[in-house]
């Protein structure tokens, strides 16, 4: 890659189990660009909420939300969300969290506490040398960076989906999510327009990341 390539930041949106966190990773190790899971920041807000035993609902949520201090800590060419200095554990993949999460992902002061947080990643990369930015998510593509370099939408099949977390051993209602995420009200689940939409249905992972691989490469081919 070119010393004098602009930054680049690539949104890759999707539903649950999509194949979007393995791809990001599998990208991340090939270019010097950050990764960023945006689902964990929000399965951490969700995990930090069940353990202070607060509902999915707004006033008691902004509340909570004033007393946490979200920072960033690199580790391995990913950014983690820290929660008051500490990186949540696997809690966050908890079914308990799986079942909470779409409803408090779903509140508008949930999604505004992570909106400049998540814009602000490209400082952190920047920061720490990285060229890029690789970013999954919901509504990277059409919220966070609506003009991402490159803009990719992943989906599979529901059956390949449920098989795919069954067999990590997830308990995991990627259905229930991927309804809940799709309909509600701010920043819903969507193939943002110009995005390049993609079947992992009957894609290798391999697959799947040497097509996101060549769109990025094409991308860098053509920077002014
Ligand atoms: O990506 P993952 O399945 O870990 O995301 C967990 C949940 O976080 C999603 O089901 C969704 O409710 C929420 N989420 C979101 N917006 C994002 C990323 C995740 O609403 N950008």
């Amino acid at each position: 890659m070119a010393s004098s390539s602009p930054f680049l930041i690539v949104a890759i949106d999707g539903g649950a189990a999509s194949g979007k966190s393995s791809t990001a990773r599998a990208l991340a190790a090939r270019f010097p660009f950050l990764h960023v899971d945006t689902g964990a920041h929000y399965r951490a807000i969700t995990a930090e909420m069940l353990r202070r035993g607060i509902l999915p609902e707004e006033t008691a949520v902004t509340r909570a939300l004033g007393d946490l201090v979200l920072g960033t800590r690199v580790h391995n060419g990913a950014a983690l969300l820290e929660i008051g200095g500490r990186v949540p554990g696997e809690e966050i993949r908890s079914p308990e969290v799986n079942a909470a999460v779409s409803h408090f992902a779903a509140l508008r002061p949930v999604r505004a506490a992570l909106l400049e947080y998540q814009r602000g990643q490209t400082s952190v990369a920047q920061a720490h040398g990285f060229r890029g930015l690789i970013m999954e998510g919901r509504d990277i593509g059409s919220v966070i960076f609506p003009d991402a370099g490159l803009r990719v939408f992943l989906h599979a099949d529901p059956e390949e989906r449920a098989r795919r977390r069954a067999k990590e051993g997830q308990q995991d209602s990627v259905a229930e999510r991927d309804r809940l995420d799709s309909s509600r009200q701010h920043a819903p689940l969507t193939c943002p327009p110009g995005a390049v939409d993609i079947n992992s249905t009957h894609l290798s992972l391999e697959d799947v990341v040497a097509r996101v691989a060549a769109l990025v490469n094409a991308h860098i081919a053509t920077a002014p």
